[in-house]
């Protein structure tokens, strides 16, 4: 085994949601999807292809109908990318991936804002990049903001890639457009290459249908790469879909990579992707608005306790907080599922940056089940 791979820390999520297997009195909040299943009308169009007969091979960068779908997607939410930008993935993951494997090679800088979803600086690590981490730092209501000059500061035209992910997972952060502009045009200086996470960008509880994106601002020649996923906006985690918008000229080599890590996403999966764009105007509003009330219910009940500071996160499903004796995040969050089941997420999951607060997923249907997951820490912190 490769050194590199050696040293990858294992997931601490998984770690605490281990110490839970088994147990059904257990609250699950840990990991990030809905406790919603996919949509009907998804759900049969993918069997309606599996019944059609539909299990073969399809081109490496997804269905024409699918690529010419999304470019109607995100023309409607960012303005038409225009042809020939778009690549179909198995998944957001495998969307991130597949885009460090074509910008990193061993040696290079990537600079990446942190806390995080751990699978992003993890990910130009196997390849051989060097991570540069630069943090988010909380203000005084809990909020995590960006530094935006220490953040120009580290990115210097020694950096290969820039990797953001807004809005953040775990913190709730989302990039202002003028911190975007600011930092494309910086980018457009030094000659590095922007990879936005931006899977959560209907996840938004702000102003428009979407949180500010890459694309609205980039040109199809700006070294900039946006990363969608069908996984949160249209409940489909378990499908594994998602989609690369790249700049002109890069399509080729994605499909090369994509050839020779999967050749494609299945055909019947892809199918179920264009059900969910054909209903996209009428589901989304609608889980955002319960996404909305889940936030709503939560965030209020948490910052109420003594000693806990949570803010409201503007996108994403996460409220991320501090809690009194949470200094060690994972012994805590061990001790939540051991002593009152419940299960959330320890921020030393995201990074040293994260330790001492705790994510917790507010993507479910019943409210209360909110409100008993917060009696319950309510007990463990003896309130
Ligand atoms: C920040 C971030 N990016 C990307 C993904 C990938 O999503 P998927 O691989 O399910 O499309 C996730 C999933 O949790 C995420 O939190």
């Amino acid at each position: 085994m490769r050194d590199t791979i050696a040293q990858l820390p294992g997931s601490k999520i998984r770690e605490v949601a281990n110490a839970g297997l088994g147990r059904s009195d257990v609250l699950p909040f840990w990991f990030g999807e809905s406790d919603e299943v996919t949509p009907l009308a998804v759900r049969q169009a993918a069997a309606d292809a599996l019944l059609r007969g539909e299990t073969f091979y399809s081109h490496n960068l997804g269905l024409a109908e699918l690529r010419e779908a999304l470019r109607g997607y995100v023309a409607g939410l960012h303005g038409d990318p225009g042809p020939e930008r778009i690549a179909v993935t198995s998944s957001g993951v495998t969307a991130l991936m597949t885009a460090m494997q074509l910008l990193v090679d061993a040696g290079d800088e990537v600079v990446v804002v942190v806390p995080v979803w751990p699978n992003l600086p993890a990910q130009p690590a196997i390849l051989g990049g060097r991570v540069v981490r630069v943090p988010l730092a909380p203000d005084a209501q809990g909020a995590w903001q960006l530094d935006l000059d220490r953040l120009l500061a580290a990115v210097t035209p020694a950096t290969r890639v820039l990797l953001l992910n807004a809005p953040n997972n775990p913190t709730g952060w989302t990039l202002s457009r003028a911190e975007q502009q600011a930092i494309l045009d910086h980018c457009r200086r030094t000659g590095t290459w922007i990879v936005a996470d931006e899977v959560y960008e209907r996840v938004w509880f702000g102003a428009g249908r979407a949180a500010p994106s890459f694309l609205d601002i980039a040109t199809p020649d700006d070294r900039v790469v946006a990363v969608g996923s069908f996984s949160k906006a249209f409940l489909m985690t378990g499908w594994r879909l998602g989609w690369l918008v790249l700049p002109r000229g890069q399509l080729d080599a994605v499909g090369k990579l994509i050839e020779f890590n999967s050749s494609c996403a299945p055909v019947f999966v892809q199918r179920g992707g264009l059900a969910a764009l054909a209903m996209a105007d009428d589901f989304v509003p609608g889980l955002v608005a319960r996404l909305q009330a889940g936030r709503d219910a939560l965030q209020p009940a948490l910052a109420a306790l003594p000693g806990v500071v949570a803010a409201l996160p503007p996108g994403g499903m996460y409220v991320w907080f501090r809690a009194p004796g949470a200094d060690d995040s994972l012994a805590f969050a061990k001790r939540l599922v051991a002593e009152v089941g419940l299960g959330l997420a320890p921020g030393a999951a995201f990074g040293d940056e994260g330790e001492g607060w705790l994510r917790w997923c507010f993507a479910s249907q019943d409210t209360a089940r909110l409100h008993l997951g917060v009696l319950r820490l309510r007990t463990a912190l003896g309130l």
